[in-house]
């Protein structure tokens, strides 16, 4: 069977879900390519020969054009800051590989455009890390819309929380960094954003605000200023008249990964949360009033591509399932087949709509989304 070889760019948090990623695809999708684990790279060339060993890597760099330029290289995973994903992938795609981009694309609206450009002009597959597009619960959600289970969608409310930065003595990283975008905006809210774009459709009007619940934040011996924004909440206009709410927010206490979906139709409602992602409520204003409520339905090998997975009911997928399947479809693209990708232009659709939305904050109206 045919190979392919990847290299991954950054061993963070991410790094290890793309690593974990391309070490399952093959053995949960046996219509795969098997992946060779080429080269990883890292900031220095101790910790990228350590993380290659854990994750089974055949090379080390801390020099990542090194790791752009090795032939063995197909597939280009880059998780590293925001503000590093624009030079990474356009490198990458103008040296003939595939990427696979964590989102957001970039911290500026030029360097995005600029992304996507790079990957029309190269013809490569290029897509980001909207890992939640990719749920079976979220699949099924889109399938009952697609069904007309709840009717004519009139109003949505999504809700991203965590509280890693809920604590004010939270340490100064690249996230409270302008030069990491906007805040909780690029970085939580363009999730809520890829479910709306892939479930509903583009906003065509936003209205937005932005906050910060602590000044500064422990940077060494002393305090640094943050320069982002933790929380952010957005009104959101559809063309075809739906409204909706986006709420984001890093420093909401005892939130872990709440990613919660409220859809209302004409005559029924479907409720979700990341946190419980095996599960979807669906209300249809259907029967009785005494009997009616939200029913519970729990995701399972009817529910595709769970059966992928495990064969049995009830034993529940995780976080980093979400990425196996991300990279199943990645492959599939690459492979001229069907797949369900967030690509760099429909990623960008994305980061015009967080641009709206902070413009929107700084100028205090509503704003049109080019
Ligand atoms: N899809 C998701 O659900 C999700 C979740 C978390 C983070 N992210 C995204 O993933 C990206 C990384 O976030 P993270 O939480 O993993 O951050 P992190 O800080 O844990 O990891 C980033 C890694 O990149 C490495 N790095 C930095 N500069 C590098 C360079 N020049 N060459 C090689 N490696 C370099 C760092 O040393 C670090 O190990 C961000 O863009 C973030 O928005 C996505």
């Amino acid at each position: 069977m045919r190979t392919i070889g990847v290299g991954l760019i950054g061993t963070g948090f991410m790094g290890k879900c793309h690593a974990l990623a391309w070490t399952g695809v093959h053995a949960v999708f046996d219509d795969m390519p098997i992946v060779r684990r080429v080269m990883l790279s890292e900031v220095e060339e101790g910790l990228a020969r350590r993380k290659a060993d854990e994750f089974g890597f055949e090379a080390a760099t801390d020099d990542w054009r090194a790791l752009i330029a090795d032939p063995g290289v197909e597939v280009v995973s880059i998780t590293t800051p925001n503000a590093l994903h624009a030079q990474m992938a356009i490198a990458a795609l103008e040296a003939g590989k595939h990427v696979w981009c964590e989102k957001p694309m970039a911290p500026s609206l030029a360097d995005s455009e600029r992304m996507a450009a790079a990957a029309r002009a190269c013809g490569r597959v290029a897509v980001l890390g909207y890992n939640y597009t990719q749920s079976p619960a979220i699949r099924f959600i889109g399938k009952l819309i697609e069904d007309d289970a709840i009717g004519l969608l009139t109003h949505f409310r999504l809700e991203m929380d965590e509280d890693f930065m809920a604590d004010s003595e939270a340490p100064f990283s690249w996230r409270s960094q302008a030069s990491s975008g906007y805040g909780a905006l690029d970085d939580f809210a363009v999730h809520p954003m890829s479910l709306i774009t892939t479930l509903l459709g583009a906003p065509a009007e936003v209205f937005g605000e932005m906050s910060k619940p602590y000044p500064n934040r422990p940077d060494g011996g002393g305090r640094r200023e943050v320069e982002t924004f933790d929380i952010a909440t957005a009104l959101l206009r559809m063309a075809d008249g739906a409204s909706g709410t986006v709420q984001v927010s890093r420093a909401a206490w005892g939130r872990k990964g709440r990613l919660q979906l409220q859809l209302f139709g004409a005559h029924g409602a479907i409720v979700f949360d990341q946190e419980r992602f095996n599960e979807v409520g669906l209300f249809v204003a259907d029967g009785p009033e005494d009997t009616r409520g939200f029913k519970q339905l729990l995701m399972g090998p009817s529910h595709p591509p769970y059966d992928r997975f495990i064969s049995a009911p009830g034993h529940q997928m995780g976080f980093n399932d979400l990425k196996i399947i991300e990279a199943h479809e990645l492959l599939n693209r690459i492979l001229g087949r069907p797949a369900l990708t967030v690509d760099f232009e429909a990623g960008l659709a994305i980061e015009r709509t967080i641009h709206a939305i902070a413009r929107s904050s700084q100028e205090g109206r509503w704003v049109k989304v080019g």
